[in-house]
């Protein structure tokens, strides 16, 4: 960090005003959050993978490289912000698909440099749980969820349920020891001939369908840990044995089969979040990540928490899937620790422990 910005931590704004930049898959999304309330979160998601039944990290870059600066733009006059009112500039420094991240992280580190702003980063995977926090304008009546809670973070590349002490304060303590529960979703709609993502099709279709019309095998796994290969390996040989009988069994049965899918998978996700409230003895959970947008999952954990004496939190629908919303808030509450980072910043792939 250079010493004009340090300058900056004495004279830091009240109110400050946060860009934050999300790439690290196949959308690109820039948000603007002036004191933790949201001003605009603008997203711009990917069609050219539909095509390939799975996010083609190649094609991921390229279109992000097309997008950054348009979604910026976008999400700078929605948020009636000029560039040199922006505070600091938060980015997602990973885990996610590296040509993904250099295109996001370059960009920010470009801006902040060019407006000799501070640069923070954040990790995705703690923007999806502080997505919790972001404020609207006309929220006053809204409750957030209070220290310690734990996080059901469900999404496209990651299962974990983590034990949230404070904004930077996080402990998983179980996570996917293959596939996650969104990869599930998407790789069974796959097999059923619903184009990518299949998650939010496997929802619509299962609203109209019976859970219990067919039974997929559920995994024995120790602790806290989840694994949903094995779903996946049954749902297909099953699919193959019925279509050998009958061709037209997918159609046939789309509503069905998408109930009975969804319902396993959510029956898997909760049955280990009961164990790790009772484990805990924390009765508050918020739910995050794109899966956390289900409604069978969203019905299903209402209704335990009724039974089971525990609170429930969903974000919005739009701050459920990637957004540069919750890299915002991230950023926000660094922002307000000074937590800044200078211009020789790497992204990271993979998850790291923190
Ligand atoms: O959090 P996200 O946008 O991206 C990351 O993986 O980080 O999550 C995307 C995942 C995909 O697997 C998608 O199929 C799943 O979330 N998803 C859903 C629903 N909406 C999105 N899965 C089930 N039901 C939904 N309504």
């Amino acid at each position: 960090m250079n010493d004009k910005i340090r300058d900056l931590e004495h004279i830091a704004p009240v109110e400050p005003i946060i860009l934050g930049i999300e790439s690290s898959c196949d959308d690109t999304s820039a948000a603007v959050i002036k004191n933790s309330t949201i001003l605009s979160n603008v997203i711009a998601g990917q069609k050219v993978h539909e095509a390939y039944g799975g996010v083609v990290p190649e094609l991921a870059s390229r279109a992000h490289q097309q997008n950054i600066i348009p979604v910026v733009d976008m999400a700078l006059k929605d948020a009636d912000i000029k560039a040199n009112e922006i505070s600091a500039i938060a980015f997602t420094r990973g885990p996610g698909l590296m040509g993904s991240l250099l295109v996001g992280t370059s960009f920010a580190k470009g801006f902040a440099l060019a407006l000799n702003i501070p640069l923070i980063e954040v990790d995705h995977l703690q923007a999806h749980v502080l997505a919790h926090f972001i404020r609207e304008k006309d929220d006053s009546e809204r409750h957030f969820p209070s220290f310690p809670f734990l996080c059901l973070l469900v999404s496209g590349g990651n299962s974990q349920i983590i034990i949230v002490r404070d904004y930077s304060d996080m402990k998983i303590i179980g996570q996917t020891i293959d596939d996650a529960a969104g990869e599930a979703f998407d790789k069974c709609a796959k097999i059923m001939g619903l184009p990518y993502p299949g998650g939010p099709i496997v929802d619509k279709y299962a609203q109209k369908g019976n859970p219990y019309a067919f039974k997929f095998s559920k995994p024995c796994i120790a602790g806290l840990d989840y694994s949903f290969s094995g779903l996946k390996t049954s749902f297909l040989y099953y699919i193959n044995k019925q279509q050998k009988a009958n061709s037209n069994f997918i159609q046939e049965n789309m509503d069905d089969l998408c109930a009975s899918l969804q319902f396993t998978i959510n029956d898997i996700l909760a049955s280990k979040l009961l164990k790790a409230i009772k484990q805990t003895g924390i009765k508050k959970v918020a739910v995050s990540g794109g899966v956390s947008a289900n409604s069978g999952l969203r019905e299903r954990l209402t209704a335990e928490s009724v039974k089971h004496g525990f609170r429930t939190f969903f974000p919005k629908l739009s701050y459920s899937t990637d957004n540069a919303a919750m890299v915002a808030i991230a950023g926000y509450f660094k922002y307000m620790k000074g937590d800044f980072v200078g211009q020789d910043i790497v992204p990271y792939a993979r998850v790291v422990a923190h």
